[in-house]
């Protein structure tokens, strides 16, 4: 069975195909427009997705070496994102649906990184504790065969908003993550001494708002020549407090349900000095297993969806054309 994943919920237009779950294609083109705006503009990804999605589904069909009427279903984010964005995608899998008489399914964005870590690899046996990171969310999940049930949750921002607003302070470009551990790679990690901050009553969540208002305030009060010289020195600090705030964390949902298998999902997952650290969490504890997707699961991708998608072909969970795009959708409801 040849299923296509579709995935335009932020500013990523991708398109993969899986053949009986394993993955033919996968191409993903990374919206650059923003760049010079700092962050995602909406509108602008809406229409860049629009431009390039026909385009991004012709390059996979041709990797994989199909025709469009070789397609069995399709798989296609319907949340949570962009609500443009989500829509070009949506529009374009209800259409092919039509037009070739196929299924459709639509999948949920952050289900997709789940779904990551099995592509090609890591059999992972359940029950096991999913730490998402991406730009949106900062979650620890138990997940079972068939349900997922939330441990613990950003109060304010995500990790990876932490690293892209910590890089706009730094006057790096966005995406933030990718610059700071660039920037990193000569710094001393031990120079700054930023939080890793604490939730009063709430052990498990995470919090970054602080962490990058204090990367503010240690900028404001140098000048721009003192920032250039310690540039590396203060992205490897704020990159340190972060990681090390996730690792905490991981640590705290491990020793609360004793569960020891353990994915990392989402863009942050591709932060090497996290994927180093979180290594060391194999010495505290006894048959600990941690796995990382490969480098181009992480961010956002199509391989993703149509994996996820697959499973719930498999189990005949089709949509129908009522499905509307979900700028909101949780993982609970999928
Ligand atoms: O999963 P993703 O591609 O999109 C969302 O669903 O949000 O994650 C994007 C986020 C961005 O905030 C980006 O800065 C971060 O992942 N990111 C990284 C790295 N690569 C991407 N953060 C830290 N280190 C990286 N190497
Ligand atoms: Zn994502």
């Amino acid at each position: 069975m040849n299923v296509i994943g579709i995935e335009t919920s932020c500013d990523e237009t991708s398109a993969a195909i899986v053949r009986d779950g394993i993955l033919l294609s996968n191409v993903v083109y990374s919206q650059k427009i923003h760049i010079k705006y700092g962050g995602v503009v909406p509108e602008y990804a809406s229409r860049e997705h629009e431009k390039n999605l026909i385009n991004t589904i012709n390059e996979s069909l041709s990797i994989a070496n199909l025709k469009i009427c070789d397609l069995d279903a399709i798989a296609v984010t319907y949340g949570p994102g962009l609500l443009g964005s989500l829509l070009v995608g949506l529009n374009m899998a209800k259409g092919l649906s039509i037009g070739l008489d196929i299924p459709f399914v639509g999948v949920n964005h952050m289900e997709g990184h789940l779904f990551a870590n099995m592509i090609g690899q890591n059999n992972i046996s359940y029950p096991y504790l999913c730490l998402l990171v991406s730009g949106g969310h900062t979650q620890i999940w138990k997940v079972d065969s068939e349900s997922y049930n939330l441990i613990s949750d950003t109060i304010d921002d995500a990790a990876g908003e932490a690293f892209d607003k910590g890089a706009k302070i730094l006057g790096l470009n966005y995406p933030g993550g990718p610059e700071i551990q660039k920037v990193s790679a000569n710094g001393n990690p031990e120079k700054y001494k930023f939080p890793r901050p604490k939730v009063k009553n709430s052990k498990f969540s995470f919090s970054f708002s602080g962490l990058k208002t204090s990367l503010l305030y240690k900028c404001k009060s140098m000048d721009q020549e003192q920032i250039n010289n310690s540039l590396s020195d203060l992205a490897a600090s704020y990159q340190e407090a972060i990681v090390d705030t996730l690792i905490n964390k991981l640590e705290l949902a491990i020793n609360e349900t004793g569960i020891n298998s353990i994915s990392v999902a989402g863009g942050v997952a591709a932060n090497k000095r996290f994927r180093e650290k979180s290594k060391m969490l194999n010495n505290n504890y006894q048959d600990l297993s941690i796995v990382f997707p490969d480098m181009e699961f992480c961010t956002d991708n199509a391989a993703m969806i149509a994996v996820a998608g697959y499973n719930k072909i498999l189990k005949k969970n089709f949509s129908d054309y009522s499905l509307t795009a979900i700028p909101n959708l949780s993982l609970d409801n999928r």
